[in-house]
């Protein structure tokens, strides 16, 4: 009897479990995403800060600063290279910091 009732149950929810409509819910959905893109002051060397910058974070990291002098601005791309593993050669480094020293900084 007692197998009979176990029988019964497990039965039953298989019989369940394959009445369930087992087909993808085909209804597409979507997230928008914020805006974040930045766009620079025009200047020497915003493109390379454009493309070099945005590896890991928004370009909104550079005009929210405060103007930062020349060695300020060095001393957070050298940050950027050394602390943080930004792949930007000595050349593009320079001219990133005299662009930012230029454009956003407090022309010391
Ligand atoms: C390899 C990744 C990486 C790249 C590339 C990178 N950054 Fe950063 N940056 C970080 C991290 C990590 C932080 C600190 C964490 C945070 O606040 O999100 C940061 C923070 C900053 C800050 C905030 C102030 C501070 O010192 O924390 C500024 C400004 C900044 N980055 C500027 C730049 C500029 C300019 C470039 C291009 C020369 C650049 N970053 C490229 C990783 C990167």
């Amino acid at each position: 009897m007692k197998i009979l009732l176990i029988f019964t149950v497990l039965f039953s929810s298989v019989l369940f479990a394959l009445s369930q409509d087992r087909t993808p819910n085909a209804t597409v959905r979507s997230i928008h995403l914020p805006d974040i893109r930045t766009d620079l002051k025009p200047g020497e060397g915003r493109e390379k800060a454009e493309s070099l910058c945005v590896i890991c974070h928004s370009l909104d990291y550079i005009p929210m600063q405060p103007g930062f002098s020349k060695a300020q601005w060095a001393a957070i791309v050298n940050k950027m290279i050394k602390v943080f593993g930004a792949p930007i050669n000595e050349a593009d480094a320079n001219l990133i910091i005299n662009y930012l020293a230029e454009k956003y900084g407090s022309k010391e």
